[in-house]
């Protein structure tokens, strides 16, 4: 089942979120996508089945700290998508992205690619239509406390989301930054 961009893969989830069961695919774990914290306290007491991932925008200008440390605390993998800031990114051009991407001998796609590789309980979800590019955004590097510091700071002065919620015609989805 695909509700704009909130996915729910569970009738136990659906009866939570007062969804119709009819349609939809019932697997053994669930995964939800663009669920906030206040999204996740209606529907964590109403469930048996904690969602085993949170699929959820995550890059230097969308650090959303609060929700992956409310997910990392309950056992919810998080999955960075657009990680890159998506197309046309201006991460990609970032003063202090390329700054650490030359330190590393890397590409500023590597080092946002492991921004999120490097944080415990994330997975990173990547995007390219290019070979040599999927290829060469598997390299991650280990990232210094400092440098990964610089990067989530990005966030104080450069917020913005590629997916704003309010396209999915479900409001805010309960993030504070889309009230
Ligand atoms: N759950 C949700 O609501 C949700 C919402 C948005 C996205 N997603 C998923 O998240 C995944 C990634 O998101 P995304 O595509 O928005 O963003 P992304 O992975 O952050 O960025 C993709 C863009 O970066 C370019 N790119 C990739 N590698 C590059 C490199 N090494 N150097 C320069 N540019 C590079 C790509 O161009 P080329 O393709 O031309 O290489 C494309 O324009 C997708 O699978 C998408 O379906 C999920």
């Amino acid at each position: 089942m695909h509700v704009a961009r909130l996915r729910v893969f569970s009738s136990d989830l659906a009866k939570a979120f007062n969804f119709s069961t009819q349609n939809l695919q019932t697997n053994t774990y669930a995964r939800v996508s663009n669920f906030s914290i206040n999204f996740l306290e209606r529907l964590l007491p109403k469930v048996e089945v904690v969602p085993a991932v949170n699929q959820i925008e995550l890059h230097p200008s969308c650090t959303q700290e609060e929700l992956v440390e409310y997910c990392r605390k309950r056992g919810i993998v998080i999955t960075a998508y657009s990680p890159l800031g998506s197309n046309d990114s201006p991460l990609l051009k970032h003063e202090v992205v390329n700054k650490i991407a030359e330190a590393h001998k890397v590409s500023p796609a590597n080092v946002l690619i492991s921004l999120q590789a490097n944080k415990p309980g994330v997975s990173v979800l990547s995007k390219s239509v290019t070979h040599s590019r999927i290829a060469a955004n598997a390299t991650i590097v280990d990232l210094t406390e400092e440098e990964v510091q610089q990067l989530q700071d990005i966030d104080k002065k450069e917020h913005f989301r590629v997916c704003h919620p309010n396209w999915t015609g479900w409001g805010s989805l309960g993030f504070p930054d889309c009230e």
